[in-house]
């Protein structure tokens, strides 16, 4: 039996483009080889910076292109959050959440609900925990739980971080990946930009170029700079080269669009495949405008490691990964095919049974 997996949160081979990218980095290579193959700064590929800087109106000494949105956040973990309390929502992305308990930060869980993080829930944490360094969210298409706050949530929680100093992260890999509905205003637009702002290229173009950036107050992107300069020294400039070459050719938006096709389908696939194999059984589960994600929250008393042990042939990530209840886990749909949705979902559902 073939394992189906909806633990792996990655995009479908279908989805890179790899023989417009093939093209872009000999492109690169032969323009430009003797900068980007040799050391560079560690804010990254000057023109993709500018470019960011200019699509998000900001000053390019506010950006820092590094290797994945992944490296800024450790960057960040180490100047903001080392030894200090930071709030996270819960359940949150575990690759985070590790770093930040590797930095000796201590990490404080803030509930959310179908509507991610509320006000009053990040209120009631302020209240029992003192000066936290800041507070990371994912308020669209989060991972694991594919939630997305709406924007009254989002002013409410800018108005409670506001009078009490609390510093804002927005991760926001997957804002672009949006198959229907309208888009919310991030919370970086929403602030006038005082929020700090990390995205990455691994979901609307390829993981494996390793190419991520974060949008942060100058001086303290001149700490990460800094940082990264005597860490790495500088990131992969071929990658972020052979991006810029992508995007100045006018191949991301054709690209997006057939993303978002391929993966509109799966979330399709699998939304129709829990409502076939868990309707009425008092499962619940999210339902994502975009992203690679659903959670499954299992019948009451279900408990997911039981049955993830008990399915054959088909694997996910336990909720408490995330910091989430026993009786849930994480279902990526990107890395899967629409048929195997369905059968993976059967198999599950049959787990349970
Ligand atoms: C919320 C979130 N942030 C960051 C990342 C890491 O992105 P990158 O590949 O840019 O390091 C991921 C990857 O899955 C993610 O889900």
């Amino acid at each position: 039996m073939d394992v189906i997996s909806f633990a792996r949160g990655v995009p479908a081979p279908e989805c890179l483009p790899v023989d417009e990218l093939a093209e872009c980095a000999r492109a690169v290579l032969e323009r430009d080889g003797k900068t980007i193959l040799s050391y560079g700064t560690g804010a990254g590929y000057s023109p993709l910076r500018e470019l960011i800087a200019d699509w998000f109106r900001v000053h390019p000494a506010q950006v820092i292109v590094t290797n994945g949105g992944l490296q800024g956040f450790v960057l960040l973990a180490e100047r903001l959050g080392r030894g200090q309390t930071v709030f996270v929502e819960s359940p949150t992305y575990d690759r985070p959440l590790k770093i930040l308990l590797s930095k000796g930060s201590t990490v404080v869980p803030v509930e959310m609900d179908d509507q991610g993080l509320s006000a009053q829930a990040v209120e009631e944490q302020l209240r029992m925990h003192q000066n936290p360094a800041f507070l990371y969210t994912i308020p669209t298409f989060q991972n694991p739980s594919g939630r997305t706050a709406p924007v009254e949530r989002r002013q409410a929680i800018l108005n409670v971080a506001d009078s009490h100093g609390l510093q804002i992260v927005e991760d926001d890999p997957y804002g672009l990946v949006r198959f229907e509905g309208a888009s919310v205003p991030a919370y970086f637009d929403l602030s006038d930009k005082r929020t700090i702002y990390t995205s990455s290229f691994s979901k609307t173009i390829a993981p494996g170029l390793r190419v991520g950036w974060t949008i942060l107050p100058p001086e303290l992107a001149h700490d990460l700079i800094e940082s990264a300069n005597s860490t790495y020294i500088s990131p992969v400039l071929l990658g972020q080269a052979t991006i810029y070459e992508f995007i100045s050719r006018g191949y991301f938006e054709p690209n997006l669009v057939k993303v978002k096709k391929l993966l509109g389908e799966r979330r399709d696939a699998m939304l129709a495949a829990l409502e076939k194999h868990f309707g009425g059984t008092g499962a619940h589960w999210s339902k994502p405008e975009g992203g690679y994600f659903t959670w499954l929250e299992l019948p009451p008393g279900v408990i997911a490691k039981g049955v993830l042990e008990r399915a054959q042939g088909v694997t996910a990530v336990l909720g408490t990964d995330f910091g989430g209840l026993p009786g849930s886990m994480r279902l990526a749909y990107s890395y899967v095919s629409p048929d195997e949705i369905d059968e993976g979902v059967a198999r599950l559902a049959a787990a349970v049974a």
